[in-house]
């Protein structure tokens, strides 16, 4: 496949939609290595990464919805979200989480370093993509809370940048849609 092809057949492939097959090892480390390759400014390279694979996704998730449990009031809680973040890669061949580790040159600002790892994150499911591989960009459940930086170990100054499941599907591949049209996203200066 080539670039362009990978980036219009790149899509967001529920994890409910993978069908268990696991995928090898050397696939996801040149997905990382991929990763590895995704622009910085000032060689910051921010982007840090844990790799979950076979049951340990399982005891990752189950941890993940037991933080949702003790961090959510009464009035929010839901067993239903409870178990849907429990089971989340039930079927997924890995779980990656992503972090920005914020770097000590304070010329560099935050926001650049957040965007250089969410171009991390495209590589990883731009070539993914190209290799008949689903990838689900995740930011539900505790990623964005505090909880979840303690977990992780995360300073003030990093940023929890998503879930990242992965896995194959029997599924047909979905379409793209996109709502809002391209002139209004789009200005042309010609003069
Ligand atoms: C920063 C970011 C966070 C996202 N978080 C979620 C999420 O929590 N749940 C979800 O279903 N999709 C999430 N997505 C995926 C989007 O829903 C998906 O990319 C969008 O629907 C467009 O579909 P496509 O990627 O297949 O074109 C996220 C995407 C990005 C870029």
């Amino acid at each position: 496949m080539t670039i362009a092809e990978s980036i219009f057949h790149r899509r967001n492939i529920s994890p409910d939609a993978f069908n268990g097959q696991a995928i090898a090892t050397e696939v996801i480390e040149q997905l990382l290595e991929a990763a590895n390759q995704a622009p910085t400014h000032g060689y910051t390279e921010p982007w840090r990464f844990v790799v979950y694979e076979s049951t340990a996704i399982k005891k990752f998730t189950s941890e993940h919805a037991d933080l949702y449990k003790a961090n959510t009031s009464s009035e929010k809680y839901t067993e239903a979200n409870f178990l849907k973040i429990k089971h989340r890669g039930d079927k997924a061949s890995h779980l990656i989480a992503v972090f920005m580790k914020r770097g000590t040159n304070p010329k560099i600002p935050r926001l650049e370093e957040i965007s250089a790892v969410a171009c991390a994150i495209q590589n990883i499911w731009l070539l993914a993509s190209s290799m008949q591989i689903g990838m689900y960009w995740g930011t539900g459940g505790m990623v964005h809370h505090s909880a979840m930086k303690s977990y992780f170990s995360l300073s003030e100054e990093d940023e929890m940048m998503g879930l990242l499941f992965l896995g194959y599907s029997d599924l047909e591949w979905p379409k793209g849609r996109r709502i809002v049209p391209m002139e209004e996203k789009v200005q042309w200066i010609k003069e």
